[in-house]
């Protein structure tokens, strides 16, 4: 099959300080000093780092490189705001979110293009993400006004047996890149409305993001302290999240990332025994069963797979595909990636595939597909011998006759690269499916009910999209299983993270 991708830079069409110039004019909200303990700020020594915008290289602002000193300060700001915080009415409580939401709606286009600045993300998918973000807010607002406790019959009659919800207490959420503003935003809008104050500290590649959504949480009304933003380099961020995790102030730890610095911070919170939510790596399978309806697998392959480039935790990364349909699924995702892919800078028209966040990254990835190769996957596209990508432009690939055992199934790509896989039966493919220490999300195509409840039930992960490629929502539960983590945050089910059950025994005799 003759594949013919566009694959266009279009960012090239720039010049670097043009598009620099042209974002700075627009960003009001583009913050270069954090927010801790409700002042905005600079490093004591001074220090800052640069952010760079991965599709041109550009330095979009320099922010405060803070350390353990500062972590403690803001930790100290919100323990002191908590007492008036978790004592404020939940209705109250709700409508400051209400507010905040208005605010993220009203700022949209401004969040967005800062999300694209920094991440790299096509402006499309940035708006996208704005708006499920801001979905969080909406949801906790009305969950606020929602934290109930229980009253049941004990076991004696004498005995009023009652569970009441109380604020767990400061909240620590630390933040990826991929995600910079809905997994903020998901972890701020639970934490608030259980009145919990919160200190963020956002990944180094996108600070921007969150000092915005602190400028604009601040706007809202949101009380001095409750909210510290701080910003650290990657050489300083062990450090503060260090000094997060030991601080027997912080009651939670909320992180969104690899599975590799989970472990590490579930480790640091020991000591402190804090509640922890950790939403982390995936190796999501996507099964293309012969009963399912082609057209929607592709569809739904693209939708999971090319989302963030790739760089999303409940990407698709192993597709199987069973023998039946297999030559017509690959020969169909192969020529939707060739008519609807064009990869470029974020910001320019009609991209919608954007670079990789950074080198490491970019790395990373090539370094998973040319292993998988040597190991004897064939890749379609891009044709072998293709210039080099430019940039942090990783092409979108496409890898066929993969078997379990190569490095593009074991590990978690991170990147555009479609892996497919061929089997012959249902238990084959769970067998498969099932065998990664990973279980956040899985999906799979089938027009077959039985089947379809089946293979649900049997995946071994957090989250299932039946026939659906695209499973985020506020109302949902996010989170996984085996080492992708711990807890669920969404839904009403965020409230266990950041609220303590306390039972009263009330004597009645
Ligand atoms: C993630 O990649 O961690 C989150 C993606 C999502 O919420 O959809």
């Amino acid at each position: 099959m003759a594949l013919q991708l566009s694959y266009r830079l279009l960012g090239r069409q720039l010049s670097a300080g043009q598009a620099t110039r042209v974002g700075r004019r627009r960003l009001s909200l583009l913050r270069e000093r954090a927010l801790v303990a409700g002042q905005w700020t600079v490093a004591a020594d001074g220090a800052t780092f640069d952010v760079i915008n991965p599709a041109t290289d550009d330095v979009i602002a320099s922010v405060p490189d803070l350390g353990e000193a500062d972590a403690a300060r803001a930790v100290a700001a919100a323990a002191e705001a908590q007492r008036s915080w978790g004592q404020t009415a939940p209705r109250r409580r709700s409508q400051l979110l209400q507010a905040y939401f208005r605010l993220l709606e009203e700022h949209g286009e401004q969040l967005a293009a800062l999300l694209t600045a920094e991440q790299g993300k096509p402006l499309a998918e940035a708006r996208a993400e704005v708006a499920y973000g801001a979905g969080y807010i909406e949801w906790f607002a009305g969950e606020a006004r929602r934290i109930h406790g229980e009253v049941v019959d004990g076991a004696a009659p004498h005995k009023e047996t009652l569970m009441i919800r109380q604020p767990a207490g400061v909240a620590a959420l630390i933040t990826p890149w991929n995600f910079p503003i809905a997994m903020l935003l998901r972890k701020l809008g639970a934490a608030l409305a259980c009145g919990c104050a919160a200190v963020a500290k956002p990944a180094e590649d996108t600070p921007l993001s969150a000092l915005a959504l602190a400028a604009l949480a601040e706007q809202a009304g949101l009380p001095p302290g409750v909210l510290s933003v701080l910003t650290a380099s990657r050489a300083r961020t062990p450090e503060v999240g260090a000094a997060l995790c030991r601080d027997p102030r912080v009651a939670v730890l909320s992180f969104t990332g690899s599975t590799a610095v989970g472990k590490l911070l579930y480790a640091q919170c020991a000591s402190t025994v804090k509640k922890l939510s950790l939403e982390l790596g995936g190796n999501s399978p996507f099964i293309v069963f012969d009963s399912a309806d082609l057209e929607k697998a592709v569809a739904g392959c693209m939708a999971s797979k090319f989302r963030n480039s790739g760089q999303t935790c409940i990407s698709t990364n192993r597709i199987l595909v069973q023998a039946g349909v297999y030559d017509r699924f690959v020969a169909a995702l192969g020529s939707v990636m060739a008519s609807q892919l064009t990869a470029g800078d974020g910001a320019a028209d009609g991209v919608n595939l954007g670079p990789l966040v950074n080198n490491a990254q970019l790395e990373k990835v090539s370094g998973l597909v040319s292993e998988s190769v040597r190991q004897g996957a064939r890749q379609v596209w891009p044709r072998p011998g293709s210039a080099a990508p430019e940039g942090r432009f990783y092409p979108p690939t496409l890898l066929t006759e993969v078997t379990p055992d190569m490095a593009c199934f074991r590990e978690e790509v991170f990147g555009p690269v479609a892996a497919c896989a061929r089997f012959e039966t249902e238990e084959e493919a769970l067998a498969i499916a099932n065998s990664s220490d990973m279980g956040l999300a899985g999906y799979i195509f089938t027009e077959n009910i039985a089947q379809a409840w089946r293979v649900s039930r049997a995946l071994e992960c957090g989250m299932v999209g039946v026939n659906e490629g695209l499973i985020s929502q506020p109302e949902a539960a996010f989170g996984g299983v085996k080492l992708s983590g711990l807890g669920r945050e969404g839904g009403h089910y965020s409230v266990e993270d950041y609220t303590e059950v306390k039972y009263i025994c009330f004597g009645t005799k």
